[in-house]
């Protein structure tokens, strides 16, 4: 990797979406998944998922909904996640969200994207906040299933922008990528402290990082975080959609922490999206 930092805006869909508003495209490199094998998966060692997370079952989180998207790079179809906010409503971010709404599968209640099972409901339509793309973050969309998930529980968004206070246990869910530390398109979970605003404003002075309206998530040392694929994915605090899985420099490298949008800051847009 050069001395210029590497935004990665869309994981699997590195390659194939339009990234607005950064000038730098990487697809995640090898040298940096190499670093993460060896730091994390020791034979015999715990086996880590998402990047240094575990497994997580679908059961526990049936709100976790797996955008699958007929474009997709990976034979699963894997592409983004999403949360379920109402029986026929998803949450998920706007990068993710800019195919017809015919190519989308929401998929509920599947652990292993491979194999078959869950609710699985084609996209009715898809509402992306009109400011993405032309002011900074602002990256959340709300998709509309033509099948809804009824009898599924939902996540409340998160209203208080005060939430979003460093030290704050959150927990990051998806199917993304593992940097080779796991088997991918398997759901997966990890804790991700909230570092503040303050921490992602200086990390990402280039990149670029927005106090209200985005979410700072890692550790200091990397070693856990969200990736690629994740995207679009839910970040839980106190039982509710805190954010929603963004951006970052690579993944789970030290000083490189996950940028998440950040709900309460969209809350009533999105509520009124939802209805
Ligand atoms: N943009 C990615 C996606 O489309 C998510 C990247 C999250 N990166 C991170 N280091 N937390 O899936």
């Amino acid at each position: 990797m050069t001395a210029k930092k590497q935004v990665i805006r869309a994981a699997l869909a590195a390659g194939v979406l339009t990234m607005a508003s950064i000038g730098a495209v990487a697809v995640s490199g090898s040298a940096s998944a190499a670093q993460h094998s060896q730091q994390s998966q020791r034979p015999g060692g715990p086996v880590n998922r998402i990047v240094g997370g575990t497994v997580a079952h679908t059961a526990d989180a049936p709100w976790a909904v797996a955008l699958n998207n007929s474009g997709s790079p990976s034979p699963s179809g894997q592409w983004c996640g999403s949360t379920l906010v109402k029986a026929n409503k998803i949450v998920t971010a706007a990068h993710c969200a800019q195919e017809a709404a015919s190519t989308y599968t929401a998929i509920q209640g599947r652990d292993v994207l491979t194999q078959t099972g869950g609710k699985v409901s084609k996209i009715s339509s898809i509402w992306v906040d009109p400011e993405y793309g032309k002011s900074p973050a602002h990256d959340v969309a709300v998709m509309t299933l033509a099948t809804p998930f009824e009898g599924v529980a939902t996540l409340a968004l998160e209203t208080d922008k005060a939430a979003d206070k460093a030290g704050a246990a959150s927990v990051v869910y998806g199917w993304g990528s593992t940097e080779g530390t796991g088997p991918e398109d398997t759901f997966q979970k990890v804790t991700v402290p909230v570092l503040g605003d303050a921490y992602c404003q200086k990390a990402y002075a280039s990149e670029g990082y927005t106090a209200d309206g985005e979410i700072c998530a890692g550790y200091e040392q990397g070693g856990k975080d969200s990736c690629q694929g994740d995207s679009g994915g839910p970040l839980v605090l106190n039982g509710r959609l805190f954010g929603v899985v963004s951006w970052g420099v690579g993944c789970a490298d030290a000083g490189n922490p996950g940028v998440y949008a950040q709900v309460a800051t969209y809350a009533a847009e999105l509520q009124q999206q939802i209805g």
